[in-house]
């Protein structure tokens, strides 16, 4: 199906540098719809979960750091091919090598603060969704 959904979280810096609209506005703009929307203090356990095919890479530690125990933005979207579109966005994982247009392009420089994750595969939406929203969270209007 093309209608498919995807997982989104603002990184604490995201959030302390005031861009929640920002990007928020650029997903709204595309055409996305805003299935879910929750601003949670993220614990070190989901932190971990979330980011745990990562563990053990050289800059895991850090990357937990960057984001445990802070306030993130956490989003379900819904759109068609919305996994790959999001991505597109987002822009590559380093910011500084990311497009000009590009969320991390335009608004970050930092590699591992680099301002937003986006789920990259149905498998990872299906996995990391879970670990924020409950199944009756998931209906759409
Ligand atoms: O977030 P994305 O899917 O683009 O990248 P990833 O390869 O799944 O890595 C997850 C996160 O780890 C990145 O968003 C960066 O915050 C961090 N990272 C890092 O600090 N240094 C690297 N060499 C690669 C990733
Ligand atoms: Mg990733």
């Amino acid at each position: 199906m093309e209608v498919e959904r995807t997982f989104v979280m603002l990184k604490p810096s995201c959030i302390q540098r005031g861009f929640i609209g920002e990007v928020i506005s650029r997903f709204e703009k595309k055409g996305l719809k805003i299935i879910q929307l929750k601003v949670e203090k993220l614990s070190r356990e989901k932190a971990e979960k979330l980011y745990e095919v990562h563990r053990g890479k050289p800059f895991y530690e850090n990357l937990i750091n960057t984001v445990a125990g802070k306030t993130v933005v956490l989003m379900i979207l819904e759109g068609r091919k919305a996994i790959s579109v999001v991505r597109k966005l987002v822009g590559a994982t380093d910011p500084a090598e990311a497009e000009a247009g590009t969320i991390r392009g335009d608004l970050a420089i930092e590699l591992t603060d680099n301002l937003i994750h986006a789920a990259d595969s149905p498998e990872s939406y299906q996995r990391e969704h879970r670990i924020f929203f409950s199944e009756d969270e998931l209906e759409t209007y």
